[in-house]
């Protein structure tokens, strides 16, 4: 591997790192970019067989270069990245497969990962003031409920797994590693507070309100006295922010390149099909009801169980050809209620 090129990115093995590398990437100033050596094509599916934890490439600005413009499409400045990407298109799809660790390992990283590329879906039309888009908020409301289904997935890994391995590992990133430091997060904050200027039809309003919810009570259900590790390490998030971005982005295994469009949904198709696979094969656990009010609790009772329409409808919003989505939905179903089936 040659000399550390600021602002190329490239997907690589550790031991292709070159001796020197920490001397060479001192002193470049802050960035963002994460370099890596090419991975031979043959590696590709030995290494990520389809059914584990994949990398994810998203803008580096506030949204996707759009489709028309073809510069993204060559992947300049990421030609490994995006050639990853396509390559993995082509891998087949496995339902995550493993320990417990294993897949709430993948549910955890998985899950963040469709949380940010819904988050940039739902800025891009924040973004639009016309609200040219047809039904912007009821597009908006299926994001967040895709959102929030997502925080359950994510979520849905048992108590002692998150407190032996997911949270002593991003301790171990950073000691104060916080959802607040996630990049997209910041282009829809306002809106996922609740705080957004102008008003919300009810089921937008909903949705936001729904996913206030979810996240507490995810939060609870595996952190009973809700300390996040921010909150325990005393820590003041005052500045270094792209810092702290970078922190984040490379536990969730999330890469910043120019990309199209049609290469973020693509992303986000494969990794719902995914999961439709997974919790058809391994249901969400029920979500533990107590202390919620029933106004609280069946609506997310309802999310838990429906979370694969939630994912098709998401898709739908997108734009994606969801076609392909609702056949990996079905055929799950015929598989899960089949003689073989665990459904
Ligand atoms: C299921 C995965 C989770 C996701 C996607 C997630 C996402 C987020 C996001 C985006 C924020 C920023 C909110 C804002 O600034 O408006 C946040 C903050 C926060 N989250 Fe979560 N969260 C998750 C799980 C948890 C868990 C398990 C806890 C348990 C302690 C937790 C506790 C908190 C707290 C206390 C904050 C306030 C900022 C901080 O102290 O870090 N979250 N979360």
């Amino acid at each position: 591997m040659g000399e550390v090129v600021p602002g190329e990115w490239r997907i690589c093995t550790a031991p292709t790192l070159p001796a020197d590398f920490a001397a060479q990437w001192r002193g470049r100033g802050p960035s963002t970019n994460i370099v890596v050596d090419d991975l031979p094509d043959r590696d590709t599916a030995r290494v990520l067989a389809g059914r584990g934890v994949e990398p994810l490439l998203l803008p580096i600005t506030d949204s996707c270069t759009n489709d028309a413009d073809d510069s993204a499409g060559r992947g300049e400045g990421c030609p490994g990245a995006v050639s990853v990407i396509q390559r993995l298109a082509t891998e087949a799809l496995g339902a995550p497969s493993g320990s417990r660790e294993q897949l709430s390992w993948f549910r955890w990283i998985t899950g963040h990962q469709v949380g940010f590329i819904l988050w940039q879906l739902i800025a891009e039309l924040l973004a639009d003031p016309e609200h040219t888009e047809p039904n912007t908020q009821e597009t908006m409301a299926d994001y967040v409920n895709a959102y929030s289904g997502m925080l359950l997935y994510a979520g849905s890994c048992p108590r002692d797994v998150y407190h032996r391995l997911i949270r002593p590992g991003m301790r171990a990133w950073h000691e104060a590693f916080s959802g607040s430091w996630a990049p997209d997060y910041k282009l829809v904050r306002k809106l996922m507070r609740n705080r957004h200027g102008s008003r919300l039809d009810a089921p937008l309003r909903d949705a936001v309100e729904l996913q206030q919810e979810v996240h507490d009570h995810v939060a609870r259900r595996l952190v009973p006295d809700g300390t996040s590790l921010l909150q325990a390490a005393h820590y003041q998030t005052t500045e270094q922010r792209p810092l702290l971005y970078m922190l984040y982005d490379s536990f969730f295994s999330t890469l910043r390149a120019p990309v199209q469009r049609s290469q973020v949904l693509a992303q986000l198709m494969r990794r719902l099909a995914k999961i439709i696979l997974d919790v058809r094969a391994n249901p969400l656990p029920r979500p533990d009801m107590a202390g919620l009010s029933p106004e609280v609790g069946a609506p997310i009772s309802a999310l838990g169980a429906g979370l694969v329409g939630v994912c098709v409808r998401a898709a739908v919003a997108a734009g994606s050809p969801a076609s392909g989505l609702a056949v990996v939905a079905e055929e799950s179903r015929v598989k899960a209620v089949g003689p073989a089936g665990r459904g």
